[in-house]
């Protein structure tokens, strides 16, 4: 099964299984993981936290009160602030790698890993690049972020910078092909394209989301179903976790967000805006767009605002006192929530009354990183519009959260998913080099589907990689 792999070369980490069910990983290994996650951040046995789920096996989410949301529907928000790096893109970055590792095409002995990314992958591919033995490049656009620059470099990697924001993708790639040309041992991960990235969503993040219906049933909310699932796509991995949801319920919605100022499967349009993380002005080559119910899009300044109004004093007293959210809810939204995770927010208000959903329906949206990373952003902002004082604080809540407008939906038809699809063309054929029989290939839903069961052959690896290291020590 692992002919062209030198295996003892390699460190491993979690199978796709033990990613959703940490509680299967082996006791000692499992231990060893838990006390490093404080005591020693950068040990390699870190990847085994790689997981959706807390020390004692719960589901890290939260359930926003009606008092910010303005609707009935609860909206629940899985975060990922303590993934390692802060951020659940390390598990598509491991996932990614250790598929090529598994298959014979990456070798931390011969290769040099390339990561594409506008922050959070980059920042988990210098993480667990780094982890698991290889030299490791980050290829990311100049303006993202200072805290992003400074985790890369903590963790390990080196960095590129190409010229631009979170829109100018193109500019990235044109980096990777020059990178690729120039040395051959240079091996690119590009999230956009690999379904690594797919499949730890869909796998991991999907079952554990068909999980947390139950959980959140026996607190008395919901009746053991998830309506829909929102989520503002980057490299459209996350939103794979919809795949798994639609098979479990059929009527499931799956909602996808982009920034108004950037929207590509909304109006073939392109631009500038400051949702980091999102709004890659293409369709990605891992999306699943046939599965798409609708696409709606953010606002990005609401976006950096509501963040504001979330994180910052004037925010909390307003929250508590004017608008009566309990002080330990008011505290846990200050901790998970950054630019993006707002957008899905606000997404699944949109959602929310667009669908005219109950109290008994629920809605999942997912906080892919926070504050940590944005303390520069709205310092910005600050210094711009000056500080935001309480009176401030409760016109954003009502404008931007309770009186989120209909405005920019478009629900999918044959037709609407058919030009999403097509949009696929210019980046993956013209540019990328996929043949038009692979993207024809996509139309199929049994293409997603041999997808899906790869995470069986895949976890069957990463065993067989186990016992033949165990039998050379
Ligand atoms: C902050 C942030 N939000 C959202 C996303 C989008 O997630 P995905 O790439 O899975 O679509 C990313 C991706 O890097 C991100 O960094």
């Amino acid at each position: 099964m692992l002919e062209n792999v030198n295996v003892e070369n390699l460190i491993l980490g979690p199978t796709f299984e033990e990613m959703l069910h940490p509680e299967r990983i082996d006791p000692q290994v499992r231990r060893r993981a838990l006390e490093a996650m404080r005591a020693d951040p950068l040990d390699p046995i870190n990847l085994y936290n790689i997981t959706w789920k807390d020390p004692d096996g719960r589901i890290r989410y939260e359930v926003l009160p009606e008092e910010l949301t303005g609707v009935a529907t609860p909206i629940v928000v899985l975060y990922s602030k303590d993934f390692p790096t802060g951020s659940h893109k390390v598990g598509a970055a491991y996932s990614v790698l250790v598929e090529k590792e598994l298959y014979g095409e990456v070798d931390p002995a011969v290769h040099t890993l390339v990561w594409p990314s506008t922050g959070n992958y980059g920042i988990g591919g210098a993480w667990v690049g780094c982890r698991m033995g290889f030299n490791s490049i980050v290829v990311l656009p100049e303006e993202m972020s200072r805290e992003r620059f400074e985790m890369i470099e903590f963790y390990g990697a080196k960095i590129i910078k190409t010229p631009g924001s979170e829109s100018n993708v193109k500019e990235i790639y044109d980096k990777t092909w020059e990178l690729r040309r120039a040395d051959p041992n240079v091996r690119v991960l590009n999230q956009f394209e690999v379904m690594g990235n797919y499949r730890f969503h869909y796998y991991v993040t999907g079952n554990t989301i068909v999980e947390l219906a139950d959980v959140l049933q026996a607190e008395g909310i919901g009746r053991g179903k998830i309506t829909a699932f929102v989520s503002a796509m980057g490299s459209a991995g996350t939103i794979a976790a919809g795949d798994r949801l639609k098979q479990v319920w059929p009527d499931h919605k799956i909602i996808g967000l982009e920034p108004i100022q950037c929207p590509t499967l909304y109006l073939n349009g392109y631009g500038t805006h400051d949702i980091q993380g999102i709004g890659d002005k293409h369709v990605t080559w891992i999306h699943n767009v046939w599965n798409m119910d609708a696409i709606m899009c953010i606002d990005d300044l609401e976006c950096k605002m509501g963040l504001q109004l979330l994180t910052e004093e004037a925010g909390w007293r307003t929250m508590i006192d004017r608008f009566g959210v309990p002080e330990a809810k008011v505290r846990k939204m200050a901790a998970i929530f950054g630019i993006s995770g707002v957008c899905n927010v606000l997404g699944a208000i949109k959602t929310a009354k667009f669908y005219e959903l109950g109290r008994d329906d629920v809605i999942v949206t997912i906080c892919t990183d926070a504050i940590d990373r944005y303390h520069s952003v709205m310092a910005k902002l600050t210094e711009q519009y000056g500080p935001m004082d309480e009176v401030e604080a409760a016109i954003r809540l009502v404008s931007i959260f309770h009186k989120q407008k209909l405005d920019w939906i478009r629900e999918a038809t044959r037709e609407e998913r058919a030009r999403w699809h097509n949009l696929k063309y210019y980046t993956w054929v013209e540019q990328q080099g996929k043949t038009v029989e692979e993207l024809n290939a996509q139309r199929d839903p049994a293409w997603w589907e041999a997808e899906q069961a790869k995470v069986a052959e895949i976890d069957e690896r990463i065993q067989e990689a186990r016992r033949l290291q165990a039998g050379l020590r």
